[in-house]
């Protein structure tokens, strides 16, 4: 195998894994990134490490590599208009004649910060303790990115967006060798059940959700991808349900059953 050929393997294996587009710009990005990989077995070479692929690793190699090249960049707050339209607007409207329940996901929920800012919007304005019964799912493809998640665990410079009222509320300091790190409590973690789940593959659940985020990944797919993946969110709104996209992205052209209420904001038709 040629070095050419090993890079348009791994680009043909993210495109076939996740839908996403590694242009041939992104030959550095590759080789940076799988560096560990191949370091890890003593593999000198794309093409080998290509080939070793091919013949001899399991899906858990194949595993490492989505994880070492999708970029699972967010933080907490991230967009935060979206949380409170989320609060103040979206749920309001859907909960007006509804019994005191719903559910949110989280589409591509990274490390945890996008779901778990939910969760604090949704303690703040839908308390539990006052008969609200809510349930946020979060699901990523990358299996380190929840891990990382699940944990719960952050280092303190990722947490200057919070604010310190919630802080107090929400996160619990560390100690001793984990004072630079503060773990988001069980009152939230418990309402956030995580999965692994492939956005463009079949899902093995049925639940309905009164509002999706699905931010800042369909960024990396061609529009067929966006628009055979909006279509299956959509099946997966309630009536009137909303689709929260990321600022940088556009549904504009799609032939989806959803109407634009403002940049980025969508609502089920
Ligand atoms: C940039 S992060 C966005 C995190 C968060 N939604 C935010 O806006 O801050 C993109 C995430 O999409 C995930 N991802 C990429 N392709 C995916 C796919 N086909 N199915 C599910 N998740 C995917 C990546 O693993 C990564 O965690």
């Amino acid at each position: 195998m040629t070095e050419t050929e090993a890079f348009d393997y791994i680009i043909a294996l993210i495109y076939e894994r996740c839908g996403i587009r590694l242009h041939d710009g992104k030959h550095h990005l590759i080789r940076a990134r799988l560096g560990k990989r191949m370091r890890h077995y003593g593999i000198n070479s794309l093409p080998e490490y290509c080939e070793f692929l091919q013949n001899k690793a399991g899906e858990d190699e194949i595993t490492h590599v989505v994880d070492a090249l999708t970029t699972n960049f967010t933080h907490f707050m991230r967009e935060e208009d979206h949380f409170k339209f989320l609060v103040s607007q979206a749920l309001p409207t859907l909960m007006e004649k509804q019994p005191k329940r719903f559910k949110v996901w989280s589409a591509a929920c990274a490390s945890g910060e996008e779901p778990y800012t939910i969760a604090f919007y949704l303690m703040e304005h839908f308390a539990t303790m006052n008969g609200w019964d809510w349930q946020i799912l979060a699901t990523d493809i990358s299996t380190k990115a929840l891990s990382k998640a699940q944990q719960a665990i952050y280092p303190n410079d990722r947490l200057e967006s919070v604010p310190p009222e919630w802080m107090r509320k929400y996160f619990q300091r560390g100690i001793n060798a984990w004072a630079d790190y503060c773990r988001v409590k069980k009152t939230i973690t418990e309402r956030v059940r995580f999965k692994q789940l492939n956005l463009l593959g079949t899902y093995d659940f049925n639940d309905s959700f009164e509002v999706i985020f699905c931010r800042n990944v369909m960024i990396y797919f061609d529009r067929p991808t966006q628009e055979h993946l909006v279509g299956q969110l959509c099946r997966r709104l309630v009536p009137n349900g909303y689709l929260l996209v990321g600022h940088a992205e556009s549904l504009t052209g799609l032939n989806v059953p959803l109407r634009c209420l403002k940049p980025s904001i969508y609502q089920k038709q």
